[in-house]
């Protein structure tokens, strides 16, 4: 049986192939986070992040659990139409584009039909630029027809020298400009968005106060928040409060290598070998290296981590938040004996190691769930240094690459390695960087026989060498 095929189907539609048994245990303590399916719309002039914000909070959303995507209709008007020759286009006064343009914007609303009822969307992102009343209201009935909820999100920002940077950063890579000169580009944009400005209407206190929405000003330095809905809306609008876009690296550790990592046994909170003791220096020798004034360090309450961030002789937090998932009746057992003692437990959690939960322990699903306040902090704050574990080090590197439920439990994060993370215009820069210490290797790859009545054989063919 292959549990793990394909898309992702609902866990009930996985018990297809006939075992039941993992559907008995209690389901996660993951909420449901919302009910009716939910449209964001983006709203506000070219240039002002609304991509940005658009594939953030899709990344956010898609990690926390909330089946979301973002619908860019700029992309369905480049797939239309290959006449763009410059900013004319843009023109309200083109009759023949504002048809194509809006025959764009239906074609995606129809598009966002269909990932809701068939794709069993949640939540969709509507990253779109005509932000006139007209255009609002189109998606106004439009969702209210099928029962949709719809939050918009504008932002507003007449800094030049923010969205003369926002042109360099991400709109001259764009193919609407690919066999063209820069100064000219620039040029074309601007002129581009003072078309827009001519029936670009802002979201208005009176006339609008039926809505929700936030609207963003400068980038974060004020807010309006009108008319919540629901908690979704809420978790949107507090973690919309929270990013920044100020350049800062993002630095994840695990701790050094441990005495319980030797003898290949999962978990428990022994301190740190030898060779982890030196790894802990070469990591001090490195953060050094980086001269940040301000940078920030955390570890968990394990002391593994804890003696790891000893050596590097500045102030850290400690998070229980950080904490290795809890392997519950799996914990210090190597995996040897987790095969020996519960062998079907075993290919359960090679089945579906995402939603997988230890007897009286967690699931990945369980533990991104704990660290939901983490990546909130992460986000808030600069330089920061997390000295962390396997497990949970894959669940933060999975928010910041956009990795799936299903990629997130294999991620590799091998001891003594520390990954350098750097925002760059809509995703994440990330050096691997190995501090030449030795350390066993702790990941174990899915098997290729995840059957509950498999071989032990066939099961331990993965496990990584240890003492
Ligand atoms: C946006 O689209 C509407 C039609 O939906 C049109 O009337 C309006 O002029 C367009 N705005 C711009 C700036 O092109
Ligand atoms: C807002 O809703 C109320 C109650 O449904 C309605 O009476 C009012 O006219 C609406 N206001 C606007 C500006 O749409």
């Amino acid at each position: 049986m292959n549990g793990a095929a394909g898309t992702q189907p609902g866990p009930e539609a996985q018990g297809a192939a006939g075992r039941t048994l993992r559907f008995q245990r209690p389901h996660a303590s993951v909420p449901q986070f919302t009910n009716s399916p939910t449209m964001i719309v983006l709203v506000g002039l070219p240039a002002r992040g609304k991509t940005y914000i658009s594939k953030k909070l899709t990344r956010y959303l898609n990690w926390i659990g909330v089946t979301t995507k973002v619908f860019n209709v700029g992309q369905y008007r480049r797939d239309a139409t290959r006449s763009y020759n410059s900013y004319e286009f843009f023109r309200p006064d083109n009759t023949e584009a504002m048809k194509i343009r809006k025959a764009c914007a239906i074609a995606a609303l129809k598009d966002v039909c269909d990932y809701f009822t068939r794709a069993q969307g949640q939540v969709v992102v509507f990253d779109a630029t005509n932000s006139t009343t007209e255009r609002r209201e189109l998606i106004l009935s439009f969702a209210k027809d099928n029962g949709y909820k719809v939050f918009f999100v504008e932002s507003i920002c007449d800094d030049p020298e923010i969205i003369a940077e926002n042109i360099k950063q991400v709109k001259l890579s764009s193919p609407d400009y690919a066999n063209c000169d820069k100064e000219e580009a620039v040029a074309d944009f601007l002129k581009r968005i003072d078309c827009y400005k001519l029936t670009y209407v802002p979201l208005d206190d009176s006339k609008d106060r039926n809505l929700s929405y936030i609207k963003i000003f400068d980038v974060g330095s004020r807010y309006l928040v009108n008319r919540v809905q629901d908690h979704i809306q809420s978790r949107i609008v507090y973690y919309l409060m929270n990013i920044h876009v100020t350049p800062r690296s993002i630095y994840l550790s695990r701790h050094g290598e441990s005495e319980l990592n030797l003898l290949g046994r999962i978990g428990g909170d022994s301190g740190l070998s030898p060779r982890g003791t030196k790894f802990a220096c070469a990591l001090g020798t490195y953060m050094r290296g980086q001269c940040i004034s301000d940078l920030k360090v955390w570890t968990s309450h394990m002391k593994r981590t804890i003696q790891t961030a000893e050596s590097l002789g500045v102030q850290y937090e400690q998070w229980k938040a950080l904490n290795e998932i809890d392997a519950g009746v799996c914990e210090e057992l190597t995996y040897e004996e987790i095969q020996d003692n519960y062998p079907e437990e075993f290919a359960l959690r090679d089945q579906d190691k995402y939603r997988y939960r230890y007897p009286k322990g967690e699931s990945y699903e369980d533990l991104v769930q704990r660290l939901e306040p983490v990546i909130m902090e992460l986000e808030r704050q600069e330089n920061v240094l997390v000295i962390c574990h396997q497990a949970v080090m894959r669940c933060l590197l999975a928010y910041f690459l956009d990795k799936s439920a299903e990629e997130l439990p294999y991620l590799k994060c091998p001891l003594h390695t520390v990954l350098k993370l750097t925002p760059v215009a809509y995703g994440c820069k990330v050096e691997s960087v190995f501090l030449n210490i030795e350390a066993v290797n702790t990941h174990r790859d899915k098997p290729v026989n995840v059957d509950v009545d498999r071989d032990p054989e066939d099961a331990l063919r993965t496990v990584p060498d240890h003492s």
